[in-house]
């Protein structure tokens, strides 16, 4: 007890994931490819193909996990943040599903979830917990006491470091989403060649705006010497720029360790799943004493195991939402 559907639908990932018991039977992503070629997600084609994908996505959730309808105690979804279009179709579907099936409904926040991330599998973190999540649409540092109760200290002014990541590769001719490429790209790259400009050490808040902004001047000027400077340069290029992200995300994050004297430290949300952000992250736990805590690669971009597990904690806390329930494309954490 309780077994529990989960659906994800935020954004361009349509996902369904079954816990029974806090333990994830199956955990199903269908990721939306059609984007790839307009730079970013385009809301109304997300939309669209979440309803296409939604049905066979949950079929299959619920059959991997050998779990039938009537044996669910509640239906959870993504309420939000996310594309308003996207999550209708999560909503709809969930309301639906928990009135014709006469259980509970659950909506829990996409960010929430993200967090959680690492109560999906062992060892869950001890408190308090710093977590540095970085996502597509969200760079922040949270403060957890408990899996419910957490504070943000640090935030992004501006865009987020998965923005950062793929508007550089927008910029390197490189398709949607680009994180994991230029992560892939630099491998072997010489991430020492190239320096960008670093944000000044003053607070615990983020802004990536300006760095974009050099990134992009720093290719023209560089396009005008020689044409082939991307294709010349591809490897070096993304590996320095992956390398200094991935330094101000931690000079941040050591910074708040210090302020904050806390040694339990995580990271959460797509950017995790950066190889430069994992591997940095280990060595500096190691010189500063940290037990830190990283989520396998499944659970960091979206997924709807980590609904599942937000889910179930608010199952236990008996935190429901009736069938007037409504999504809300920005939804605080
Ligand atoms: O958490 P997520 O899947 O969706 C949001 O909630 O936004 O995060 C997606 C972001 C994208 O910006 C994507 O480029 C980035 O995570 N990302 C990566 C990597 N894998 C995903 N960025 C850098 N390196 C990666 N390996
Ligand atoms: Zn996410």
């Amino acid at each position: 007890m309780p077994v529990i559907l989960a659906i994800e639908s935020s954004c361009d990932d349509t996902a369904a994931a079954v816990i029974s018991n806090g333990q994830i039977l199956s955990n199903i992503v269908s990721s939306q490819t059609i984007h790839a070629s307009f730079g970013g997600v385009v809301p109304e084609l997300a939309a669209r193909q979440h309803q296409g994908n939604i049905v066979p996505i949950v079929e299959l959730a619920l059959q991997k996990a050998e779990i039938n309808k009537s044996q669910l105690d509640a239906v959870a979804f993504t309420q939000g943040p996310g594309l308003l279009g996207a999550l209708m179709v999560g909503c709809s579907f969930a309301k639906s599903f928990a009135f014709a099936s006469k259980i509970p409904l659950i909506g829990v926040n996409h960010l929430h979830a993200h967090l959680l991330s690492h109560w999906i599998e062992k060892p869950i973190p001890e408190f308090p917990f710093l977590c540095l999540l970085v996502s597509g649409g969200h760079t922040l540092i949270v403060k957890m006491e408990n899996a419910m109760d957490y504070q943000i200290i640090g935030r992004t002014k501006d865009d987020a470091v998965g923005e950062a990541f793929d508007k550089a590769a927008k910029i390197l001719g490189i398709p949607y989403p680009g994180g994991p490429l230029v992560d892939k790209l630099s491998q072997g790259g010489n991430s020492k060649k190239f320096v960008f400009p670093m944000p000044q050490r003053k607070e615990l808040d983020f802004s990536f705006s300006g760095l974009k902004t050099a990134f992009l001047y720093f290719i023209q000027d560089n396009l005008k010497t020689n044409q082939n400077f991307i294709e010349e340069n591809i490897s070096d290029i993304c590996a320095s720029y992956q390398e200094h992200l991935v330094r101000y995300l931690l000079r941040n994050l050591e910074e708040t360790a210090l302020q904050t004297e806390i040694k339990n430290i995580g990271i959460s949300g797509g950017v995790s799943a950066n190889s430069c952000l994992r591997e940095a992250l280990t060595e500096m736990a190691t010189q500063n004493g940290w037990k830190i805590y990283i989520p396998s690669l499944e659970y960091c971009t979206d997924n709807a195991a980590m609904i599942a597990i937000t889910a179930h904690f608010k199952y236990l806390h008996g935190d429901f939402v009736d069938m007037s329930v409504a999504p809300f494309a920005r939804f605080d954490l």
